[in-house]
């Protein structure tokens, strides 16, 4: 599949490395695409990935990946051009960046949720969120013991979530679908807890969190 990825660094970076391993056509989508992070990035792809403007790697992709910064997000989307009837996989949290680093919150909770203003702003685009619940440093390997990790995804168009389920499937994933894009509001503090494990709480990063049935 082609996927463009808006922004190359922890998740981004990463899940392209993934999903150009795994056979998908990927064209990051990054403000300086001669930036010596990005370049090395793609050194490490070897010939499977490019790197573009915002707008070009978004025109680019069938499904495009939202690997950004909350705070840059809008503006992002807005650089993006036209997303009507894409694939918008949304991974951000909506945390809060202080002159003192993590703020111990979110920004946006309760009645909407990134998704949901991610969705306003890209106008048409079907938009589900996924990868938002466990650190990018896991990524590359999901196992735990005799468990693989869990994503937890939402959104309102079936068939977008079953591509997300897919693509999700190929990176190692268990998929949780969680329902319409609203339930958003739970998947954000969902990733806010594994944040606040791994970063003020001292679990580290190698850990997930799981959906376990009997
Ligand atoms: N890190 C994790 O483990 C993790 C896990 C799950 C979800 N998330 C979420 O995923 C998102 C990305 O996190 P990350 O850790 O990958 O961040 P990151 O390593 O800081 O990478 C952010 C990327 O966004 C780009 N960017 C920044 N400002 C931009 C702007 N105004 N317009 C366009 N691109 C811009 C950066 O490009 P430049 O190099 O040009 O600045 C960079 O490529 C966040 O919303 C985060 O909450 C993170």
């Amino acid at each position: 599949m082609k996927i463009g990825i808006i922004g190359a660094g922890n998740v981004g970076g990463t899940l392209g490395r993934i999903l150009a391993s795994k056979g998908h056509s990927i064209c990051f989508g990054v403000r300086t695409p001669q930036n010596e992070k990005v370049v090395s990035l793609l050194t490490t792809i070897a010939g499977k990935a490019c790197a573009d403007t915002i707008e070009a790697a978004a025109s680019f992709g069938e499904a495009i990946v939202l690997a950004t910064p909350w705070m840059a997000t809008q503006e992002a989307i807005a650089q993006a051009g036209n997303l009507s009837g894409k694939i918008v996989i949304d991974c951000i949290n909506p945390i809060e960046m202080t002159p003192n680093g993590l703020a111990q919150g979110l920004l946006v909770g309760h009645t909407t949720s990134a998704a949901e203003e991610i969705a306003n702003w890209a106008t048409g685009a079907k938009v589900v969120k996924a990868f938002n619940n466990i650190g990018a440093s896991q990524f590359e390997n999901l196992t735990y013991g005799s468990q693989v990790a869990s994503t937890f995804i939402c959104g309102d168009d079936e068939e977008a979530k079953k591509v997300v389920t897919s693509l999700a499937k190929d990176i190692g994933f268990e998929v949780v679908d969680v329902g319409e894009l609203n339930k958003a509001r739970l998947l954000e503090p969902l990733g806010m807890i594994w944040i606040h494990l791994a970063i003020f709480r001292g679990y580290g990063q190698e850990f997930s969190i799981n959906l376990i049935k009997r």
